[in-house]
C-alpha cells in the first residue's frame, strides 16, 4: 500500500522572514508565494502568471532571488526570506526602492517589487554592475509599463548612489581619524 501525500495536511516550519522568526504551519503543497501574502499578510511579492514567468513574485531565500510562486513553502524551514517590505528602514525607503521611486521607474508598480529583490541581490554581489549586467539580473522579469529603460537607469543611479555614501563615509572616518590624530 502507498501512502498518498496529503498536500491539506498542515506541518509546522520554522523560517526566518524579514529578520524575524516566524513558526508556522503550511500547507504541504503551499507555495511561498501564499505563505507570505495569506498567512503572513507580506502583499509585497505579486501573483503574476503564478508560472515563474513573470517575476512578479520574486524574494530572496538566503540573499537568494526566487520564484515564490515556484517554491514550496515547506523547503525553506530553517531558512532566511527577504520581501520588499523588508528592505524598508521604518518609512525610509532602500537605496535601490529610492532609486526606482525618483528615477520614473515605477508606474503601475506590480513588476516593482520583484525586480526590487533582483536588483538587491545584484548590487549586494556587484556593488558597480554595469548596464549589461543589469539587464541580465533583470531577464525574465516582465514590466508592462516603463519599456524597461529607466528600471536599469535606476539601477546603475542605485549602485552610484550607493558607492558615494561608501566614499563620504570612508572620507568622513579618514577626517575623524586625522581630527583624533591632531587631538591633544
Ligand atoms: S507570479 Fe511567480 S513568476 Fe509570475
Ligand atoms: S511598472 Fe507596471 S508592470 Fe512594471
Amino acid at each position: 500500500m502507498t501512502a498518498e501525500l496529503d498536500e491539506d495536511a498542515l506541518v509546522p516550519l520554522r523560517v526566518t522572514v524579514n529578520g524575524r522568526a516566524q513558526a508556522l504551519a503550511c500547507g504541504g503543497g503551499e507555495t511561498l508565494l501564499t505563505l507570505l501574502r495569506e498567512r503572513l499578510g507580506l502583499t509585497g511579492a505579486k501573483r503574476g502568471c503564478n508560472q515563474g514567468l513573470c517575476g512578479a513574485c520574486t524574494v530572496l531565500l538566503d540573499g537568494q532571488p526566487v520564484r515564490a510562486c515556484l517554491t514550496v513553502a515547506a523547503t525553506c524551514a530553517d531558512r532566511r526570506v527577504e520581501t520588499a517590505e523588508g528592505l524598508l528602514r521604518g518609512a525610509r525607503l532602500s537605496p535601490v526602492q529610492q532609486a526606482l521611486v525618483d528615477g520614473g521607474a515605477v508606474q503601475c508598480g506590480f513588476c516593482t517589487p520583484g525586480m526590487t529583490m533582483a536588483l538587491t541581490a545584484l548590487l549586494r554581489a556587484e556593488p558597480r554592475p554595469d548596464a549589461a549586467r543589469v539587464r541580465e539580473a533583470l531577464s525574465g522579469h516582465l514590466c508592462r509599463c516603463t519599456g524597461y529603460v529607466k528600471i536599469v537607469e535606476a539601477a546603475l543611479a542605485a549602485a552610484e548612489a550607493q558607492a558615494q555614501k561608501g566614499a563620504d563615509g570612508a572620507a568622513a572616518g579618514d577626517a575623524d581619524a586625522r581630527a583624533e590624530g591632531a587631538a591633544p
